[in-house]
């Protein structure tokens, strides 16, 4: 059944060419100019974010969808970005699988029940989506809605299975994953079982996304390569990430593998799945994208560290990365990891009006 807004047609239909120029980069189209969004794009940088912040802790602007679809709004407006992405965080889709989070100020994300034993694993629910994040589902109708008229499409995300497993073992960000290790490598067959249900509630969220509207798919998995080398990537997460990419193919929008630190095997973890590549800050984008293949659209890859720059540089590292993308389609502007929020918003306004002034063609 079609939604009065034909979100759930529109959706479903990957064969109408679309209109906006982030949608038609993620498929190799030609676009009149190169589009621009930024990980991070809403958060602590800016003004109007840290004011809501005062009131509400981070966990109930995920779970107010009215709320989360203002932040996720508030940099459309300042700096008319070409897509918007969802605010919520790649860990509240594990509180329905049992794990308790919080966001501690200044310590970042805790889980206070994290997994010490194969007990823990088999004792995680899988719920669906629909019943454990409504809010952020509904936060993607109400934003669809908003942009639609604008032609801004909307993007949902997840976290990958290394990257959420690795929070769920360490209760924390790590510096080294000694423990999420140390479980892989003692465990494996437990592991495969907490990767497997990591896959279920994942790309059962990534799919509900899409119906909810999101038009583009992004997975992150910020640490697997700073974890692993790549034998044991291959052997201990690809399996996982395939089964993922393969199961969220059928939501019928382009989905964006971002995979940081992985330039040690880039091929492999693009490998993977997903239909653009994000590159990270790390490796020359022209190289990346040679390494992924032209044919493959890519995301990236400025450093995020380059907005805290005097303009001069910032925008010479601008035109490097246009310069490294050579103009061929299938290129979408974008920093290598999310802003920091030292970053100064004007420096975000400028450099979306470069990119775009640079690349109108
Ligand atoms: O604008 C957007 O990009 C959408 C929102 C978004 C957030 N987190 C909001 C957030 C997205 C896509 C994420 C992804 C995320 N979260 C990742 C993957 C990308 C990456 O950066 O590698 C990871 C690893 C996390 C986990 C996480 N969440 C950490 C480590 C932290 C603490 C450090 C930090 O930056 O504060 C968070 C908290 C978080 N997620 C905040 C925001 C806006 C700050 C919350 C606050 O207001 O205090």
């Amino acid at each position: 059944m079609a939604s009065p807004h034909g979100v759930t047609a529109e959706a479903a239909s990957i064969d109408a060419e679309p209109t906006s120029v982030f949608l038609r980069a993620c498929r190799g189209l030609p676009v009149e100019r190169t589009p621009v969004w930024l990980l991070r794009q809403a958060g602590r940088y800016q003004p109007e974010y840290r004011a809501l912040r005062e009131k509400h802790s981070m966990l109930d602007l995920v779970r107010t969808p009215e709320l989360a679809a203002q932040v996720t709004l508030q940099p459309i407006e300042s700096f008319d970005l070409d897509a918007a992405i969802v605010f919520s965080d790649i860990l509240p889709p594990l509180i329905g699988m049992g794990f308790d989070l919080d966001f501690v100020k200044g310590d970042g994300p805790r889980i206070g029940n994290s997994i010490t034993s194969t007990r823990d694993v088999d004792l995680l629910g899988t719920p669906p989506a629909e019943e454990t994040m409504a809010p952020t589902l509904e936060a993607i109708r109400i934003v669809r809605r908003e942009l639609e008229p604008r032609d801004v499409p909307v993007i949902g995300f997840a976290g990958a299975p290394f990257t959420l497993a690795s929070y769920a073992i360490e209760g924390g960000t790590s510096k080294d994953f000694m423990r999420t290790k140390a479980f892989m490598l003692s465990e494996p067959a437990a592991w495969t079982r907490l990767l497997g249900k990591l896959v279920t509630v994942q790309a059962d969220y990534l799919l509900a996304q899409a119906r909810a509207g999101a038009q583009a798919l992004q997975v992150f998995d910020s640490w697997a390569g700073r974890a692993l080398g790549r034998e044991d990537y291959l052997r201990y997460v690809a399996p996982a990430n395939r089964e993922l990419y393969s199961k969220i193919s059928a939501a019928g929008v382009p989905v964006i593998n971002f995979s940081l630190g992985v330039g040690t095997y880039l091929e492999q973890a693009a490998g993977c799945g997903g239909d653009v590549v994000g590159i990270d800050w790390q490796l020359p984008l022209d190289e990346a994208w040679k390494r992924v293949g032209f044919d493959r659209p890519v995301q990236g890859n400025l450093d995020p560290a380059a907005l805290l720059a005097p303009w001069r540089e910032l925008r010479f590292r601008i035109d490097d990365v246009l310069e490294r993308a050579g103009g061929r389609p299938g290129h979408v502007f974008n920093v290598g990891h999310g802003l920091v929020p030292q970053t100064p918003p004007d420096n975000v306004r400028r450099l979306v009006q470069h990119v775009r002034e640079r690349t109108s063609r």
